[in-house]
């Protein structure tokens, strides 16, 4: 099923970043998945649901692909859709850019919109999958590829894992993967197992996301209103399973702004939110992080769809009332200027067993 443009999704590049942590004792490389064609890491799963579709006979010619999404996942099911000739109608809310209704309209979607949030609690999220239920209904011969709980979501990223294992010699000590369906961090966790790879898994999730429970939010608090779309969830997706983590790390929207405009200023990478939540993750983490580690980041997606939010200076003031810290301090110093703190040394978060890591090298020599 990987025909034409299809065929160049996946094998994206894994890149060293020398410059985001100053001084770190350990190495960190990217997982640039807004190389894949339709710009996140959603193609591989869009193909991966439609290809387990096809195999069970589920889709056939005149199948209406129906899903949800603000975003990425809706992008990448519309691109593979117009490939297979088949209908999609992306269940999208309020609050989806009018960027990404464009580009999924220039794909041939058809847009339905869901105006109100579940009176219930549950967001905007349950409020879509209830008008993909009705659709489904409604529609003859429609297929919903339930990206929140179809494992083909999931064994699409055992590949994602499969391609960074391949390129470090399953040497991988920590990987941090932002987080919302599941679909990446369990499909890189069930790799990590089957192949006995030394990795500790880090989710990076959002403040009042519920994926990992209400850690990083107050629990008496009404859950926040979050501005960035990817990472995160307003309901437990069915994808998740206690072990797929060993630790969360739940980043705040203005934390993803910092550690977005860090990555460009440091890195030249322009990338999309949960890559900026994934930076601010390893930086918390730093000094839990073993010297001579190494660390891996996925970053879902590129920053062009955020030029209006996360790279515009207004919208920041609007939302935070100032730019992070991080901006005045990256015009003030030059990169071998910068200065870091010592490093406490506290529990640390990965430490290698080499027996371990040498069946790990053997292990990924073979097929996802
Ligand atoms: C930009 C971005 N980052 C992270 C994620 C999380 O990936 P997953 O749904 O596989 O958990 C998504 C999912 O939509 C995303 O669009």
């Amino acid at each position: 099923m990987t025909e034409g443009i299809l065929a160049a999704i996946g094998r994206t590049p894994l890149v060293a970043l020398r410059r985001l942590v100053p001084d770190a004792p350990f190495r960190i490389f990217a997982k640039l998945e807004a190389c894949n064609p339709g710009g996140s890491i959603k193609d591989r799963a869009a193909l991966g649901l439609l290809e387990g579709a096809r195999r069970a006979g589920r889709i056939r010619p005149g199948t209406v692909v129906v899903e949800s999404s603000s975003g990425n996942m809706g992008i990448g099911l519309a691109q593979a859709c117009a490939v297979l000739g088949l209908r999609f109608v992306c269940v999208v809310d309020v609050r989806t850019t009018a960027q990404n209704i464009a580009i999924l309209r220039a794909y041939g979607a058809e847009i339905d919109v869901v105006d109100a949030a579940d009176p219930n609690g549950g967001g905007f999220l349950r409020a879509r999958i209830a008008r993909v239920r009705a659709l489904v209904e409604r529609l003859p011969d429609a297929f919903w590829p339930d990206q929140y709980g179809n494992p083909d979501n999931a064994r699409a990223h055992r590949r994602t894992m499969h391609e960074i294992a391949t390129a470090l010699d399953g040497r991988i000590d920590v990987l941090f993967c932002p987080t919302s369906t599941c679909g990446t961090i369990r499909g890189c966790a069930e790799y990590v197992r089957a192949r006995g790879l030394a990795t500790t898994i880090v989710a990076v999730d959002a403040v009042g996301s519920v994926i990992f429970g209400p850690a990083g939010a107050d629990p008496g608090a009404a859950a926040p209103v979050r501005l960035i779309p990817g990472h995160g969830a307003a309901v437990r997706p069915a994808l998740f399973r206690d072990d797929v983590a060993a630790a969360c790390v739940h980043v705040s929207d203005l934390e993803c702004v910092a550690g977005c405009r860090r990555l460009v200023a440091r890195e030249g990478i322009l990338a999309g939110g949960s890559s900026g939540a994934a930076v601010t993750a390893i930086e918390r983490l730093r000094d839990r992080i073993a010297d001579g580690a190494t660390v891996v980041a996925i970053l879902p997606d590129r920053g062009e769809r955020y030029l209006d939010t996360i790279y515009c200076d207004a919208w920041v003031r609007r939302h935070f009332g100032a730019l992070p810290a991080c901006d005045a301090e990256e015009r003030e110093s030059s990169g071998a200027a910068r200065r870091t703190p010592p490093r406490a040394r506290r529990r640390p978060l990965a430490l290698r067993p080499p027996e371990r890591t040498a069946a790990g090298a053997r292990a990924v020599r073979g097929k996802a």
